[in-house]
């Protein structure tokens, strides 16, 4: 091999290792190891286990905003943006807008299953109350009909989950509590909205909401994941989701 090759095929390894290193990392936070199985032993000599910016994620700013997150960790978040378009077309309120807009960013940047609810405590200090409890339950809502505004259980859901799938008792319950609630429509409008955000054909640019989340999200100054929030941890996990602790 010429010095080159050398260094080329010197190249390839560290990647593949860093490879290696960060997919076990990924499978430490992501839940995916089988806990049966024993932890690997810790890294060769000299190797060390990703403790920081993940190298094949765009890396953030110093002080990340919403945006930047939209940005870096949500794409493509297409989805809640259309929702939140509909609902401020219909004439929604911003804080509804606000709760489209946010109402599926668990399952774009951190987790999907239960996804209501860690969205709702992701932005919980930042948000009017109202707004964190309506993407709660619209997790929920989703499943249950409301003739009363058109919203009828959704035909994807028969395609993604089969006929006969039937949500879970603490769904149910959760869907009941909320229905009885002062913020029910809040939520439920979520869903209406929700249901016809899928088309392919529409884009929407962030900045369309610019002065919706300047007056309805409070942005900490130390940028999200830095401040000394409930949920800040939670911010900081979505922009180093690898790291090994
Ligand atoms: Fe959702
Ligand atoms: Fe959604």
């Amino acid at each position: 091999m010429t010095t080159l090759e050398r260094a080329d095929a010197a190249e390839r390894a560290m990647i593949e290792e860093l490879d290696r290193i960060v997919v076990k990392s990924v499978i430490y936070t992501s839940g995916e190891r089988d806990p049966r199985v024993p932890v690997p032993r810790p890294p060769d000599q000299g190797k060390f286990y990703m403790m920081g910016h993940d190298p094949r994620l765009p890396r953030m700013p110093a002080t990340p905003t919403l945006f930047d997150f939209f940005r870096y960790r949500f794409g493509p978040s297409n989805h809640v943006m259309q929702s939140a378009r509909l609902a401020q077309k219909s004439g929604a309120n911003e804080k509804v807008v606000l709760a489209c807009l946010l109402h599926d960013i668990s399952v774009a940047g951190f987790i999907r299953g239960d996804h209501g609810y860690w969205g709702a405590q992701l932005v919980e200090p930042y948000v009017d109350a109202e707004v964190s409890w309506a993407i709660r339950y619209h997790q929920a809502l989703r499943f249950f009909p409301d003739e009363s505004v058109g919203y009828r259980y959704p035909e994807s859901y028969v395609k993604l989950f089969g006929p006969d799938y039937k949500p879970e008792p603490y769904i149910e319950r959760d869907y009941r509590y909320a229905r009885e609630h002062t913020w029910y429509m809040t939520s439920r409008l979520i869903t209406v909205n929700d249901l016809y955000a899928f088309d392919p054909n529409v884009q929407v640019q962030l900045e369309e909401f610019t002065d919706i989340v300047g007056r309805n999200f409070k942005q900490p100054k130390e940028g999200l994941g830095f401040d000394a929030s409930p949920s800040a941890h939670m911010w900081r996990t979505m922009m180093w989701p690898t790291k090994y602790l």
